[in-house]
């Protein structure tokens, strides 16, 4: 009962003890019909060809995962982390990489994939780190994209998605480390009980 009025008032509202609240803004539907789309937009421009594809720990994984799977051929896989400095819904700018690739990445194609591009300032810098290690080439597929906050001149060539300037979560998407796993994208709004610094 509780799900069918939700899903006609087309609002979902996750409520916490902090007062932490949920709204969700691109459905788990939505989500995977445009992944279909990039995934079959990227092979296009690309095809036959070996893709090498980098997530960016954590948040892109579930993005990655399902990217993958629906790119057909041939299409081999690392991870990259970095952490940025900051509180929870701000990065300072200052990124540092938390843990390499496996493999190396010269000569081959890859496609760096990321779950949302806000200042730039983390592509802008695994990109200069990318750059140095003669890749054939390299793209960017990013889930989500927030324009408006843009610091670093980086440009996305695969957007799932462009959003206003709010923050979200899910889709692996955190805040704390939280809500990673919700199947939808959704915007954030902190209640009186949450650090918001
Ligand atoms: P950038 O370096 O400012 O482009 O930020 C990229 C990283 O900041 C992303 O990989 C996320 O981890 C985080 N981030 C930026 N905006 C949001 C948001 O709205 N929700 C959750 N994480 C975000
Ligand atoms: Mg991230």
């Amino acid at each position: 009962m509780a799900t069918k009025k939700a899903k006609s008032a087309k609002v979902t509202q996750q409520k916490s003890k902090t007062g932490e609240s949920v709204r969700i803004l691109i459905s788990r539907v939505r989500l995977q019909k445009r992944i279909t789309e990039m995934a079959r937009e990227i092979r296009k421009d690309f095809p036959g060809e070996p893709l090498h594809l980098v997530g960016v720990l954590k948040g892109a994984v579930f993005f990655l995962t399902d990217l993958a799977k629906q790119i057909p051929g041939n299409v081999s896989l690392d991870f990259i982390a970095v952490s940025s400095y900051g509180s929870d819904t701000h990065t300072s700018g200052q990124v540092r990489l938390t843990r390499d690739l496996d493999s190396s990445i010269e000569g081959r194609t890859v496609i760096v994939v990321e779950d949302i591009l806000d200042t730039g300032m983390t592509l802008q810098y695994l990109l200069r780190v990318f750059e140095q290690r003669k890749p054939k080439r390299i793209r960017i597929a990013v889930m989500l994209d927030k324009p408006e906050r843009r610091i670093a001149p980086v440009h996305a060539d695969y957007v799932g998605f462009t959003i206003p300037n709010e923050f979200v979560v899910g889709y692996g998407l955190d805040y704390a480390e939280r809500y990673r796993n919700m199947p939808d994208v959704g915007v954030l709004t902190l209640g009186p009980g949450s650090k918001t610094s």
